[in-house]
This record gives structure tokens, C-alpha cells and sequence, in this order.
């Protein structure tokens, strides 16, 4: 454990694969405080987010430290708050919303490869995960609460980036780190910075009727409550689904077999137009490329609950108030459960494999009455996005070294990753 604490960020997580694989399904982490067990077995994820669901609540140090960056909302709450803010915001996540939401996902998709492809034409080469960063908070902000950032995009995707590094910067003691060092300053200015916005997001979006905003306020609120939901949400969904996008493109650079299949159908069903929300269920190749990069670069690496009651997990005893960590991640890795999981194989999701296994082994989203609310949507945008990028470009990767991953407090490609883009018109259509 020390060698994983001493390594981090980029030794962090292969160390505890190493020690799920020696340790089993329960690992039970002394090091550092609190003690934690962390969690990497079906069983595990069923008893702990769907069996005992009532036994374990969103507290601890981890769930703090986000509590005092976007307060309390859905993401952050517990009980019957947040069953009523549940309740309140599912309908802004049916399909015929979520319809709505995939005109301004495919307008952004395009926006960005225009973008990219000014880029292709002067040689310059595109830093992926700030881009990813900005389409996905964009996305949020015109679909979710019918808000243009505008100027606002760059200084909130820079607020939330600093964040996140900062809160992550010592995985022992995840409270303490911004308490003091030079890292403080830096901190405290961009949480004012999110709140600034977010108050004016929730401003603007107030004067909207049927937003989700809307409902989740349902009458007077106060405005650092509708602040509050505005951070709650694009915290959990910007960060996250960027994630993906930019492992999506990596996989699209490194991997010529998996780019191909993707044009390759994309052509069959798009021909040389924008992809629509129709188009999504026909684009079967497209949905098992998006599962297999969440299998292989689960953003949400693990999900730290704590327990209220003693209780029995793999036949280890954990005790009240113990932090147990369910970890989408190493489970993903587990060569027992999958087999050769380094190798990527979207085939691991055609629809009868699939069914052939237990729904409880593949959780990117979570699972139960938490599992993520914004997950077809982000769907929509993985999958919308692997369609634009494969219908326009051939992507290749600047460094031939595997990407550098952080388990911050999303789990994200280092700041290398970087490409080059050639239009596929140029390239005869050919990858
Ligand atoms: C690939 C992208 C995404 C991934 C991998 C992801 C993953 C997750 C996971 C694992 C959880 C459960 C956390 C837990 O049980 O502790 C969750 C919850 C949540 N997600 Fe997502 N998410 C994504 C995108 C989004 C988007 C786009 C939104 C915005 C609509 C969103 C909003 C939320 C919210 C509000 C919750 C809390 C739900 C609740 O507690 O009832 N997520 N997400």
C-alpha cells in the first residue's frame, strides 16, 4: 500500500489491482485514515448498493470534501431529501427530454469538429481533455438549464479542473490537503469562482419554466439552494463524461481495428450525414465501442459510502461507520471476471454475452435506487460523439506511450494526451 500511496497519482490504481488480485473481493485499506474497505466483487456491489442500500449513506471523508465543493443536492444528499429530489428530477430524463437534449449534443459534437478541424488544416495539434471538458459542460448548461456559458465556459472548466487536483492531491488524507500549503489560495479562489457562476446559471435558468432547475426547486427557494443544484449537477456530469470522451478518442488513435469498425459502420448507417437521436439504436458497433472504453476507464473509480450498522461483507466482518468503497474500476480489471481485461474488445458486449453474465460485474453508472440519473444522456453524447469523430477524422495519437491515467477525483487521462486529426475527405475516405 505504501508503494501505491508513494506512486500516486499514476501508480495509485495498477498497485491495487495488484492487491485485489492477492487480497480478494474485500480489501480492507489501513493505510492512511479512515480505514476503508474497498470492494471489487458482484456480490459485493449487490448486498452494498442494492440489498443494504438503507445501511449505507453518502458521509465520510471523501463525500465531505464534495459536499464542501458543490453543497448539498442530489449527488450529495441522503434520505428523504434526496428521495423528493429524485422524484422531482427524473422526468427531466424521459426520453422525449431526452430527445430535446441530443439536438444540443449533436450541435455541439459538430461545433467541436469544426473546431478540430481548423486545427487539422494548420497542423496544429488538439489537447483533448480541456476540449472534452468544455463540450460536456456546454452540453449541460444549454441542455439541462437552457443556459449559454459563453465567456463563463473557459473560467468554470478551469475552477472545477483546479479542483479536482487539488482535492486529490494526497489519497491518504483527503480532507486536509487544502487546508493549508500553496495549494489553498488556489483552491479557495476557484470554489468562488463556481459558486459566482453557478448563481448566475441558476438566475438565468430560473426565469425559464419546465427546466430542471424547475423542478427541482418546485416554488421559492433561496438562490444558494438553486446555486447548489447547479453545482450538484454539473459536477457530477461534466467531469465524468468528458472522461470518457477523451479515453474514447485515445482508443479511436491507438487502436486502427476499433477506429475502422466505427467509420466502417458509421458509413453504412450515417452515409455523410449528422447523426441524429434515431440513428443511435441502429449504431450497435458504436454502443459496445462506448461500453467497452467505460469498462476499461470507469470515471467513477470507486463510490466511498459508510456503513450506519455493522454488517457482514465476503465474510468479513465491517464494522459502524466503516467507509466501504465500492470500486467500479478494479472490478472491471478483474482477470477472473474478464478474461485478458486489458485487451479491448467491445465483442465482450455483444447483447448475449452480456446477458450471460451478472448484471452486478459492469457498473460504470453505478447501480440501484443511486445508480447515475444523467446516464442515457451521457450515453447520448459518447455515442453521438464517436459518431462525429469517426464520421469526420482519422485521429492519431502524438505520443506512442500508453496514456498516463489519474484516479483524481474523476478518474482521467494525464494532461499528455494529445492528437492530430485528419479529415477523413482528405484521407479518400479511408482509415
Ligand atoms: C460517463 C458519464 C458518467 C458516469 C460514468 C457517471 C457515473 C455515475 C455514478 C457511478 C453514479 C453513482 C454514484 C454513487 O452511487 O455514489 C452517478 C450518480 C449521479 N450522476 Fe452520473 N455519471 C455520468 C454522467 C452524468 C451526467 C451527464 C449527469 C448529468 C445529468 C450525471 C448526474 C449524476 C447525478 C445527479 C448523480 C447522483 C444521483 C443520485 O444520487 O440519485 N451523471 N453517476
Amino acid at each position: 500500500m505504501r508503494r501505491a500511496v508513494q506512486g500516486w497519482p499514476y501508480e495509485f490504481l495498477p498497485v491495487m489491482e495488484e492487491i485485489v488480485a492477492r487480497h480478494g473481493d474485500v480489501v480492507r485499506i489501513a493505510f492512511g485514515v479512515p480505514v476503508r474497505y474497498v470492494c471489487s466483487h458482484p456480490d459485493a456491489v449487490k448486498q452494498v448498493l442494492v440489498d443494504e442500500r438503507d445501511n449505507f449513506v453518502k458521509a465520510g471523508p471523501d463525500n465531505e470534501v464534495i459536499r464542501s465543493i458543490i453543497g448539498t443536492g442530489l449527488l450529495t444528499s441522503d434520505g428523504s431529501r434526496w428521495k423528493r429530489l429524485r422524484t422531482s428530477a427524473i422526468p427531466q430524463f424521459r426520453p422525449a427530454q431526452l430527445q430535446l437534449y441530443s439536438e444540443v449534443v449533436a450541435e455541439e459534437c459538430e461545433a467541436l469538429a469544426d473546431r478540430w478541424e481548423k486545427r487539422a488544416r494548420t497542423g496544429d495539434s488538439i489537447d483533448v481533455c480541456p476540449e472534452m471538458l468544455r463540450f460536456a459542460i456546454s452540453v449541460l448548461g444549454r441542455a439541462l438549464f437552457g443556459v449559454e456559458l459563453g465567456h463563463h465556459l473557459h473560467e468554470l472548466v478551469g475552477a472545477f479542473r483546479t479542483i479536482n487536483s487539488e482535492a486529490s492531491r494526497d489519497p491518504t488524507v483527503p480532507v486536509l490537503p487544502f487546508l493549508w500549503g500553496e495549494g489553498r489560495a488556489r483552491y479557495r479562489a476557484a470554489l468562488r469562482t463556481i459558486d459566482r457562476i453557478c448563481a448566475e446559471i441558476a438566475d438565468e435558468s430560473a426565469g425559464s419554466s419546465g427546466t430542471l432547475l424547475a423542478a427541482l426547486c418546485d416554488g421559492p427557494v433561496n438562490a444558494s439552494t438553486a446555486r447548489d443544484h447547479v453545482k450538484n449537477f454539473l459536477f457530477a456530469g461534466h467531469a465524468t463524461t468528458a472522461s470518457v470522451l477523451s479515453f474514447l478518442t485515445y482508443v479511436l488513435g491507438r487502436e486502427a481495428d476499433i477506429a475502422r469498425r466505427a467509420a466502417a459502420e458509421v458509413d453504412t448507417v450515417l452515409g455523410a450525414r449528422p447523426v441524429r437521436f434515431d440513428d443511435l439504436k441502429e449504431l450497435d458497433e458504436l454502443r459496445r465501442i462506448c461500453q467497452e472504453t467505460l469498462r476499461c476507464y470507469s470515471p467513477v473509480w470507486h463510490m466511498p459510502y459508510q456503513s450506519r450498522r455493522a454488517t457482514v461483507i465476503g465474510g468479513y466482518r465491517i464494522p459502524a461507520r466503516a467507509i466501504v468503497s465500492i470500486s467500479p474500476y478494479l472490478m472491471h480489471r478483474r482477470a477472473d471476471l474478464w478474461p485478458e481485461p486489458l485487451r479491448f474488445d467491445p465483442d465482450r458486449f455483444l447483447r448475449e454475452r452480456v446477458r450471460e453474465r451478472s448484471p452486478y460485474m459492469y457498473i460504470p453508472f453505478g447501480m440501484g435506487a443511486r445508480r447515475c440519473i444523467g446516464e442515457r444522456l451521457s450515453t447520448i453524447e459518447i455515442t453521438m460523439m464517436l459518431a462525429v469523430l469517426s464520421r469526420r477524422f482519422v485521429v492519431e495519437l502524438l505520443d506512442d506511450e500508453p496514456v498516463r491515467c489519474m484516479p483524481i477525483l474523476t478518474f482521467r487521462p494525464d494532461d499528455r494526451l494529445r492528437v492530430r486529426v485528419r479529415p477523413r475527405s482528405t484521407a479518400d475516405g479511408r482509415i
